[in-house]
């Protein structure tokens, strides 16, 4: 079957259609010998990616670098916006409007939802969102869907657990609703009663053939799951820090919890408290494996919108 992608820009998973994310998945496997032989290509020689990242980022932002130098293309831009004109009144619209004219297509990260939407509502190049706030996060989930596919072998029919903050964790948001596409999937929603995931994706979700159950501990749910997706709790999205602290820590995994059991432990990392470094060096880590599979995913993603753009 000839698959193909239809999408201009990577705002948020809502766009995409399973076939979408079954191209993505085909091509990134395609290129795990150049990411892992550390070879380069010449695919994307000549190419000029723009990285405006306004909040922090090691991950994403690396391996977006990594993944247009592995193509043979190069990256500019910056990383705090203290370091560019916005720093000086400069607009949003007007700095991308300048790193359109320099670059073949732009990453962009920002503590608001939306901004990646907005700024490709106003330039020709192909815009990816690498995290909006609390909104989005649609390439980390294509990269975690790969993980769970080289790691599980499947999809469809697959028994989740996402734990910690489904409240303001973009990286879960984008999950829930890339899972929507597949067939049975059962999610467990494991967070305090503070961090509950949002309305608005249970809404979502319960369009979709998912099933999905919340609950208070991960006990409840350990032996019926595949995956433990962990995550953070995003302290930096609390108004108030008390809040955070009362929170913090509400559930950490470690080796002992694990032990018997038929799961890895997936998180798209930095992780702080919530998983213990005895499980670093066991079979369920899985985390460190989804963090470099973000550059052949990352590779798929800039090598086809940048050569399905009718303008470069
Ligand atoms: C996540 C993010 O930025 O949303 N990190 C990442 O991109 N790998 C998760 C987080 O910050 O907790």
């Amino acid at each position: 079957m000839i698959r193909i992608f239809r999408l201009k820009n990577i705002i948020s998973i809502k766009d995409f259609e399973r076939e979408d994310i079954e191209y993505l998945l085909d091509e990134a496997s395609k290129l795990e010998n150049i990411a892992k032989s550390k070879e380069v290509s010449e695919e994307l020689k000549g190419k000029l990616l723009g990285l405006m990242f306004f909040e922090p980022s090691t991950r994403t932002k690396m391996s977006f670098e990594t993944a247009m130098k592995r193509l043979g293309g190069e990256c500019i831009g910056f990383e705090n916006s203290g370091s560019s004109s916005v720093s000086k009144g400069e607009s949003i619209a007007d700095t991308a409007k300048m790193f359109e004219g320099y670059s073949d297509a732009l990453v962009i990260r920002h503590e608001l939802e939306g901004v990646s939407k907005f700024i490709s509502d106003i330039v020709d190049v192909p815009v990816i969102n690498a995290g909006d706030g609390a909104g989005q996060h649609p390439t980390q989930t294509l990269l975690d869907l790969y993980t769970i596919k080289n790691e599980i072998g499947y999809i469809d029919n697959l028994k989740i657990a996402l734990i910690g903050d489904l409240k303001f964790g973009r990286t879960v948001h984008s999950l829930s609703n890339a899972l929507g596409l597949f067939d049975n999937v059962k999610i467990y929603l494991v967070s305090p009663p503070e961090l509950r995931m949002p309305q608005e994706i249970l809404h979502d979700i319960s369009k979709t053939n998912i099933k999905y159950v919340e609950v208070d501990s991960i006990e409840e749910i350990i032996d019926d799951v595949e995956v433990l997706y962990v995550t953070r709790i995003q302290k930096e999205r609390f108004a108030d820090i008390e809040d955070y602290l009362k929170i913090k820590g509400a559930y950490i995994i470690n080796k002992k919890m694990l032990e018997g059991k038929d799961l890895i432990v997936m998180h798209p990392l930095p992780r702080i408290d919530e998983i213990a470094d005895d499980v670093d060096n066991t079979k369920y880590n899985k985390y460190f494996t989804q963090a470099a599979n973000a550059v052949p995913m990352r590779m798929a993603i800039l090598k086809t919108l940048i050569k399905n753009n009718p303008k470069q």
